[in-house]
């Protein structure tokens, strides 16, 4: 395994949501594991003022609720906090990145240490740009201050509004950092289900042959949640499904399932293929995103037995919102690969369950032995990769069921991680900041795919405000979502793997 070098992880916004739940929780299991050097510094950069002691034990009641190695030892806690500290500070103020900078150039110099420094920006996306400037402007990245050191740039999603707004935050970036020093978290691209999908095409020969236009009838991605948008409405009213899972997470899953073989399995070629992939994917005419896009919006309903509200109703969310909480849509890829195989697309909230997968549909048998003896409608054989939860995958075909009666019924042949490796995969954040600290870029989105997949998601916006308001909500809290979606599918003779 690759090592990690002495570094200082500066957390800008520190003070909030996601580095509680998420950042700080993924550090301290790193840690516990050992896989921190001895010269490991995390530093917090937000406005809200705190000491370092404050700053800690705010660390310590989260890592009790948010961290997979709860409950938190104390002792061991006290001496994960003595690499932790904070600084209040402002963003848009050159001063604070100036003493970030002496108090970086202390921490190296009473270590003896190179300034190996990666910036987390953890804040809300209108405040980027303020870092990035502020990181410029005290000349943080510049070789006079690095010396013999690197900058690491991690960068949270949502990455731009649209295909526009992520070029030009882009470009900002670019100005500042090298691309080989950003790292574009896409969490999904952390789980292990999700890097399981290259093995199990790659490294198996029973799969890959058949991972074709000639064998493949169609696949499904679904990313289904039952969840509604808690506290992020004023995010996500702004942002849609669209914007918050399609254009990232989904469009890598679509990636990942449907790319060629890379050369080598490491972060370029990776991208490289990925980059070739989405630039397959057929562009939407605006009749194409009539009939081949679907958006709904939730209304009240019963999930769980429990009664909640509807979208609009959710507090932060305007009551004339036209946002949409659930999407669907039809693709194709047009390579020789996927001529003619559609993937369709779909994500949503406050739906009947919980849960993201890929589903693999097979062609029926050109021809059927049993049909001529009164055995019709065997189930096609398909292959159900499951992302979360029960984290597996299932390949499911006919066998003839027990007894003299010659029948056929559908089963299932399962691999599932817990049972089978006896423990749970870690979550997606330690292995993404795992890799930011040892400089492995495979897992993080490119400029190049990131853009390519906002122009797709950009048109299909640009699309919805040509095609007219849609009349919100339109399915109830706990269903599958609008019955469009399912006229989407059902119209091409097939259904969703509910
Ligand atoms: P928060 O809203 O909790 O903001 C983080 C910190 O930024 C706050 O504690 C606050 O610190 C500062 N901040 C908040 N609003 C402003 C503002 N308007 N101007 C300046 N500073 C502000 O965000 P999250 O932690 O939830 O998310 C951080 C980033 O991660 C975002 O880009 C988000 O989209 C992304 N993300 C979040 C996820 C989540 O589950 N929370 C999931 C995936 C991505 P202070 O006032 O102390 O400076
Ligand atoms: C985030 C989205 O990126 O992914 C959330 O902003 C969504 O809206 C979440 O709930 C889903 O992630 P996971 O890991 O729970 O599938």
């Amino acid at each position: 395994m690759a090592e990690m070098k002495p570094s200082i992880m500066v957390i800008f916004g520190a003070s909030g949501d996601l580095a509680h739940i998420k950042i700080f929780p993924a550090l301290y299991s790193l840690w516990e594991d050992g896989f921190f050097p001895d010269n490991f510094f995390i530093v917090g950069f937000a406005r809200t003022k705190m000491d370092d002691g404050i700053f800690r034990k705010t660390i310590f009641d989260s890592l009790n609720v948010n961290c997979r190695k709860k409950p938190i030892d104390e002792d061991e806690f006290s001496s994960f906090s003595k690499h932790v500290f904070y600084l209040t500070s402002k963003y848009d103020d050159d001063s604070s990145y100036h003493e970030l900078g002496g108090f970086i150039a202390s921490k190296a110099k009473e270590y003896n240490m190179p300034k190996n420094v990666l910036y987390y920006l953890s804040t809300p996306p209108s405040v980027y740009i303020n870092v990035i400037n502020g990181i410029e402007n005290a000349k943080l990245t510049s070789d006079e201050y690095k010396g013999e050191g690197f900058s690491r740039i991690v960068i949270e999603k949502p990455f731009g509004y649209d295909y526009e707004s992520a070029k030009k935050l882009n470009g900002k970036i670019l100005s500042v950092f090298k691309e080989e020093e950003v790292y574009r978290i896409d969490h999904y691209l952390g789980k292990e289900t999700v890097q399981n999908i290259l093995a199990f095409r790659f490294a198996n020969a029973i799969f890959e042959p058949i991972w074709n236009n000639k064998f493949i009838d169609h696949i499904q991605i679904s990313a289904l949640e039952s969840i509604g948008v808690g506290f992020r409405a004023g995010y996500f009213d702004k942002a849609g499904i669209i914007r918050d899972m399609m254009q990232n997470h989904m469009m890598q899953l679509l990636s990942l399932v449907a790319i060629e073989p890379p050369p080598l399995p490491d972060a370029d070629d990776l991208r490289n293929e990925k980059v070739k992939l989405l630039k397959s994917v057929r562009p939407l005419s605006l009749n194409d995103i009539k009939n081949y896009t679907v958006r709904g919006q939730y209304d009240r309903g019963i999930i769980g037995n429990k009664q909640v509200l509807s979208y609009k109703e959710e507090e932060g969310v305007p009551p004339d919102t036209l946002t949409e909480t659930y999407a669907a849509m039809k693709l194709f890829i047009d390579n020789y690969r996927w001529a003619g195989v559609p993937f369709y697309l779909r994500s949503g909230k406050r739906l009947k369950i919980h849960k993201t997968e890929i589903a693999i549909f097979f062609k029926k048998l050109p021809y059927s032995l049993f049909a001529k003896i009164g055995i019709e409608n065997i189930k096609q054989n398909s292959i159900i990769i499951t992302i979360q939860p029960n984290e597996g995958i299932a390949i499911n075909f006919g066998a003839k069921t027990p007894g003299f009666k010659l029948d056929i019924e559908p089963v299932n042949m399962v691999f599932n991680y817990k049972s089978s490796f006896k423990l749970s995969p870690p979550d997606a954040y330690e292995r993404l900041i795992y890799d930011v600290i040892v400089g492995d870029q495979t897992l993080f989105a490119r400029y190049d795919d990131m853009l390519i997949a906002w122009q797709l998601i950009t048109s299909i916006i640009n699309g919805w405000s040509k095609t007219g308001n849609p009349i919100f909500p339109d399915y109830e809290a706990g269903s599958f979502g609008p019955k469009e979606a399912d006229s989407l599918i059902n119209s091409d003779g097939r259904s969703w793997n509910n």
